[in-house]
């Protein structure tokens, strides 16, 4: 008998809360594991793989491992096997995570891959904080100012204010958007939306970048689980629970079992580490992760009803409006501005589908961490559970993961299961 075609699908996930939580990125990652695991209805053991991004706060040697042997998933003692890999492309990490679980469902047979990332960046001192990521953002060649990320965000975000692309009022509304989405997110740490003048004279951090247009820092842990769907339908249909009338059920947790999201296509592809003294165009590589997303899943961006984007300074967003089709090239100031005034007294979550959590300059920012906001939000837009805030008809949703300073992009559309 030939096998029925499995998709790989989003069976579960889960998120600890947000803040300055005072608790390890390990132990923030083995919340978020436990609670997508519980999502599914699926058990450590349960999982043949696993893929974790690296923290800023409590790095160790090989994450993954480290982790996989703490939750007892290493050394293996069942059947077959298990895979345990760290990816780091910086805050493209949990998207490329993604596609690197679906490639293992798909290539090397998984069954269950969970995906974990968890960091405690709001709980180190600043300077420390600094410290580090300044060391992985600093090039020797051309120094950045200090706070590094910040800067280099700039430098892209003035070459564009000197090409006459958009005005330093438009970056700003960026921030002010974010905000808006925060508000209407229970677990957002944002609970007010700003004022286009809150973020204007807030603190200056670069020269055109103020405090309330930074990604803001938090501790945090999220965690998906990637599972086939032949594995999910034939395995779990045989976990039978009866029940005391004699009715049998499978114990699928809440996101298993209406189905999972599908995992429909991906991309990835980098750029340099960091910004060259020359900016230009070569830099960026959004818009070619975010084509061979689209070629692979067959759609355009019209077929999309929600997205999820990277906004780690307002620029990042901007930039990425146009690399995933939202608006042409040389249009997402204007996008931004008209999307401002549409919002600015009241508005319906289908005027503005997109970050509808926030994303990190208003959601929070964990590191690594957020792009997987970003996929958690996609799911609960695409099941329909996304309470005060729910899009209308959300069929497929694109999300994006942004690492370092433009250095790394990855991209990934999801849909509902047919
Ligand atoms: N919205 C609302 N409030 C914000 C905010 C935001 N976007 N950003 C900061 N704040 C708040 C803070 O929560 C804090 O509030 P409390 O006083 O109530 O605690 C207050 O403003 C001051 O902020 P900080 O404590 O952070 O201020 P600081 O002077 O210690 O540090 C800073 C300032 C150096 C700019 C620091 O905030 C910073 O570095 N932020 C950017 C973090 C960052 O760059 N993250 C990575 C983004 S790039 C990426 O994501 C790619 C990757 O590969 C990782």
């Amino acid at each position: 008998m030939p096998q029925p075609v499995s998709t790989v699908r989003i069976v579960g996930y889960g998120m600890t809360a947000l803040g300055k939580l005072g608790r390890s990125a390990s132990e923030l990652m083995r919340e978020a594991l436990q609670k997508s695991l519980r999502s599914a209805g699926l058990q450590m053991k349960d999982l043949d793989g696993l893929v974790a991004v690296p923290s800023l706060s409590h790095p160790h040697f090989m994450e993954a491992h480290y982790l996989a042997t703490q939750v007892g998933l290493l050394p293996h003692r069942g059947p077959g096997s298990v895979r345990v890999r760290t990816i780091d492309t910086g805050g493209a990490g949990p998207v490329s995570g993604l596609l690197e679980a679906a490639r293992m469902v798909k290539d090397e047979r998984c069954q269950a891959v969970a995906v974990v990332a968890g960091d405690a960046v709001s709980s180190l001192a600043t300077p420390e904080f600094l410290a580090r990521a300044d060391q992985g953002c600093r090039d020797p060649e051309n120094s950045l100012p200090s706070p590094c990320i910040p800067h280099g965000y700039d430098q892209v975000a003035q070459w564009q204010l000197r090409q006459g692309l958009l005005s330093r009022e438009q970056l700003a509304m960026v921030s002010v958007l974010m905000s808006r989405q925060a508000a209407k997110h229970p677990l957002a740490l944002t609970r007010k939306a700003h004022s286009l003048e809150d973020v204007l004279r807030s603190r200056k951090i670069a020269p055109a970048t103020n405090l309330l247009e930074c990604a803001r820092r938090a501790d945090g842990g999220a965690a998906i689980i990637v599972a086939s769907s032949n594995f999910m339908d034939e395995y779990m249909g045989h976990d039978l629970v009866s029940s005391e009338d004699g009715v049998s059920s499978a114990r699928l947790g809440p996101v298993a079992a209406t189905g999972g999201l599908v995992v429909l296509g991906g991309g990835e592809a980098s750029g340099p580490l960091y910004p060259p003294e020359e900016i230009d165009e070569s830099m960026f590589s959004c818009e070619a992760a975010a084509a061979s997303a689209f070629s692979e899943a067959q759609l355009l961006p019209e077929d999309l009803q929600w997205f999820g984007l990277y906004d780690c300074y307002p620029i990042c967003f901007l930039r990425a409006l146009e690399a995933c089709g939202v608006t042409p090239k040389g249009t997402a100031g204007a996008w931004v501005e008209e999307m401002f005034w549409k919002t600015e007294s009241g508005y319906d979550a289908g005027d503005f589908p997109i970050n509808t959590h926030g994303g990190l300059l208003a959601f929070g920012a964990p590191w690594e961490v957020p792009a997987m906001y970003n996929i958690i939000e996609a799911c609960e837009q695409l099941r329909g559970t996304a309470t005060g805030r729910q899009v209308p008809s959300v069929r497929r949703a694109l999300v994006y993961g942004n690492g370092g300073i433009f250095s790394h992009s990855a991209v990934a559309i999801l849909a509902q299961p047919v």
